[in-house]
């Protein structure tokens, strides 16, 4: 919702304004705690429903239709660019998502493709058209990417992994390499963003969701030219939030690389993150999402803590420290976001 001076809150708090409550969205806001969406998954695989754009936007606007959040977040997945890129997936049941050809040397590098949006996921371009249309600018439209070194542990890994080996063994091993791929993915992921951008989507996340397995010293050597890359080639008319998660010791890291908004997990004391953080970024966390599954005395004692650290600090948009779990029970959702919103009404 706007407020009476026909702004938007979630808006707002990404570029450090004051707000006359805490915006409030969820990572995977739109999924399968969600009654309505098991019930078209039963009809559709998850990549149907990506490719097809009125169903990806109706899966974007269930959560919006049930809770008061403050932004809605176009439903696709990080993995959606790699496929046209040359690079075909599947989703198998329960295991994740499996790549059949993993890159793993130069040569399968030299393979892959440099997308055009427009022409190879407009699905995903088509959707936000919708859903813009669908709010009436009734609230803002996020959209995402992957960041290059999460999306290049997928393609490398062949899969989710413990331990990243394969990621960090060509790394190591074979630089050139390393830096071609990183390269290409980040040229993707700049095409990808901007024409979400153009699109229609007012904020954009880049979700880092597996580079806290680095060490500081890995990931400012490997990873933040490219991070940030990406950053800087993003168009600034939308806010850019930079997320990863397990990333207490990254950080400073992460500002370098950019971002007005830097996303923290549970993992961090977000006081203490904002503090080393500093002023010139908001901060968007981070409540851990099992807390959703207890009872509701308990989600209020962690939504008051995490809003009475901060202290009213302009710039906080509250977030799960990662997405929501699958059986998290809807009415938790509901009261959740009421706390947030109510919270400041509660302190005058
Ligand atoms: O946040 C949203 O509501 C928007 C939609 C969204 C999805 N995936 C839908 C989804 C977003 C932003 C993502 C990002 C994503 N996808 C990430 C980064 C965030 C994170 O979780 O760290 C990653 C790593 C992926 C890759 C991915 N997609 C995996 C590993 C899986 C399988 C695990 C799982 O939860 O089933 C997916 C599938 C996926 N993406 C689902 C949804 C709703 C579940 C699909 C289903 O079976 O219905």
């Amino acid at each position: 919702m706007k407020d009476k001076e026909n702004r938007y809150p979630f808006l707002m708090a990404c570029e450090r304004q004051p707000t006359q409550y805490t915006p409030i969205w969820l990572m995977r806001q739109a999924g399968r705690y969600m009654k309505a969406y098991r019930d078209l998954r039963k009809k559709y695989s998850f990549l149907e429903m990506c490719k097809t754009p009125d169903i990806a936007a109706r899966v974007t606007l269930q959560p919006i239709e049930k809770f008061k959040l403050d932004a809605a977040i176009i439903f696709s997945d990080i993995l959606i660019p790699l496929e046209p890129m040359g690079v075909g997936f599947e989703f198998a049941k329960g295991e994740g998502p499996v790549f059949h050809h993993p890159v793993r040397e130069m040569r399968d590098i030299e393979k892959l493709r440099v997308i055009e949006p427009e022409e190879e996921i407009p699905f995903l371009l088509k959707a936000i058209r919708i859903v813009r249309k669908e709010l009436e600018g009734k609230i803002p439209v996020i959209g995402f990417s992957g960041a290059p070194f999460t999306l290049a542990s997928y393609i490398i890994e062949g899969g989710h992994s413990r331990n990243y080996a394969l990621t960090k063994s060509l790394m190591y091993r074979n630089r050139p390499a390393w830096d071609a791929l990183m390269t290409k993915i980040s040229e993707v992921l700049i095409r990808t963003l901007n024409a979400q951008i153009q699109a229609g989507v007012q904020a954009v996340q880049l979700f880092d969701s597996w580079v806290g397995c680095l060490s500081p010293t890995d990931y400012e050597e490997y990873v933040l030219r490219y991070s940030k890359n990406v950053i800087d080639g993003v168009n600034k008319s939308a806010s850019l939030i930079h997320f990863a998660t397990s990333s207490a010791t990254l950080l400073e890291l992460m500002k370098r690389a950019g971002g007005n908004v830097i996303g923290v997990d549970w993992r961090v004391d977000i006081r203490e993150a904002w503090m080393r953080l500093g002023q010139e970024v908001a901060i968007q966390g981070n409540l851990d999402p099992a807390v959703l599954l207890g009872p509701v005395d308990l989600i209020r004692k962690e939504v008051e803590r995490i809003l009475d650290c901060l202290e009213g600090r302009p710039g906080h948009i509250f977030n799960l420290g990662h997405g929501i779990l699958p059986n998290t029970p809807v009415e938790n959702v509901a009261a959740l976001v009421d706390m947030v919103h109510e919270y400041r009404l509660r302190q005058k």
